[in-house]
């Protein structure tokens, strides 16, 4: 008996894109057969140019590349107006290899990998420089958060999904505290996943499935989670809308998305407010030349309420240096100085005046954080929403 197929394609008229999805290994080239049906049939209604979205193709075998790729070639042939766009996404390497010999010999034919344009900042996200920065910040945050997931809905033997995971201590703490049913854990830079699967073997969290993916178009069934969580991420993207809609698409009816974001221009320390005060004014509108949105904190409310979720609840998590540990909230401070001083300042170009004043300004704030009379205050808004029954 033939297996079942366990790939979808999808043709959506108005937005002139044919989207596969899941696993394409058919038993013959027959099983292919819904595949070129729909690649034709768009064919002949489109004007202009056919998208042909990859995103979420997990794999396609050798042979199901075969009569796709010549399935390509005969819609060109058939239509001589007719352009075709390749959509992939960096998760998907082996489909911007496979595909580029064909583009080279049919230039009507182009790969885009979307998340390049899509994630302008990713040079300096997908960095090793971040690490020791996102390990301290969750130290130092999970004191605060622990409580607010709770608020916010989270119950033990939940199943949760955690987009963006980073290096997946998050979700370590989670296994830990909330024992989940099920944890998917999700992110775009695979030695975060690398090191995340380390530190799982190494402390009993086996169980956590670390999954390399895009935020923007999950290897995830709609409906799956009871949580969804997105921590300090949607910040980093220029249409984080186009994230919101897909956490909400693997949130089942009445669970719930949940995430944080920062309000860098708040930072605050004194004594030293002014020239800390500047350095975090500044950072945003570096930040802003890579697409992210620092300041992304407040505005969570209202994404929330236009991806359709209701029931919306924000906190202001505020860590400070007399309610958090100081070694923790102090190797934050450091990482910043570090990260944005080596990677972010060279990633936007600043000259090396500004440079110098930014390495100062962030070395006070970092004073401000050990000195027993100063107070720095670091501002995160959590904000989640249910999904509709
Ligand atoms: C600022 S970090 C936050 C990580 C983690 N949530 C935390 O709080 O420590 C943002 C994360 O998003 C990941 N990321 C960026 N683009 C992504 C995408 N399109 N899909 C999934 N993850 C992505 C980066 O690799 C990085 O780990």
């Amino acid at each position: 008996m033939a297996s079942e197929p366990r790939f979808s394609v999808r043709f959506n008229e108005n937005d002139q894109v044919v989207s596969l999805a899941g696993v394409m290994r058919p038993e013959t080239p027959a099983g292919l057969d819904p595949v070129v049906a729909a690649l034709n049939d768009a064919a002949a209604r489109v004007r202009g140019r056919l998208y042909v979205n990859l995103k979420r193709l997990e794999h396609m075998s050798f042979a199901a590349h075969r009569v796709f790729a010549a399935a390509l070639e005969a819609a060109l042939e058939a239509h001589p107006d007719l352009s075709l766009t390749l959509v992939t996404s960096s998760v998907m390497p082996w489909a911007t290899r496979r595909y580029a010999p064909l583009a080279a010999r049919r230039p009507r034919l182009s790969v885009e990998q979307y998340d390049r344009a899509f994630y302008p900042g990713q040079g300096v996200i997908e960095s090793d420089g971040l690490l020791p920065v996102l390990r301290a910040q969750t130290s130092v945050i999970w004191k605060h958060e622990r409580a607010l997931l709770t608020r916010h809905g989270l119950k033990p033997g939940a199943t949760i999904a955690d987009v963006c995971c980073g290096i997946g201590d998050f979700a370590m703490l989670v296994w830990r505290n909330f024992a989940p049913r099920r944890i998917v854990a999700v992110d775009h830079y695979r030695p975060f996943l690398e090191y995340a699967r380390t530190v799982a073997r190494d402390f009993g969290g086996e169980a956590i499935e670390y999954q390399a993916g895009d935020a923007a178009a999950l290897l995830l069934a709609d409906d799956s989670f009871d949580f969804v969580t997105s921590r300090l991420a949607l910040q980093i993207f220029d249409r984080p809308a186009d994230i919101l809609a897909e956490l909400k698409r693997v949130c089942r009816p009445g669970g719930r998305v949940y995430v944080t974001n920062e309000m860098m221009g708040h930072i605050y320390a004194y004594p030293k407010d002014e020239p800390v005060t500047w350095a975090y004014r500044l950072i945003p509108r570096m930040a802003a030349g890579l697409g992210m949105d620092v300041n992304f904190g407040p505005k969570a409310r209202a994404y929330l309420e236009d991806t359709g979720l209701v029931d919306i609840k924000v906190d202001l998590l505020e860590v400070n240096n007399l309610n958090s540990d100081l070694r923790d909230f102090a190797a934050v401070a450091a990482g910043w100085r570090d990260y944005v001083v080596g990677e972010v300042a060279a990633a936007t170009g600043q000259t090396p005046e500004v440079t110098a004043r930014l390495r100062s300004a962030l070395e006070d704030f970092l004073y401000i954080v050990e000195n027993r009379r100063g107070f720095a205050t670091w501002p995160i808004y959590v904000a989640s929403g249910q999904k509709p029954v």
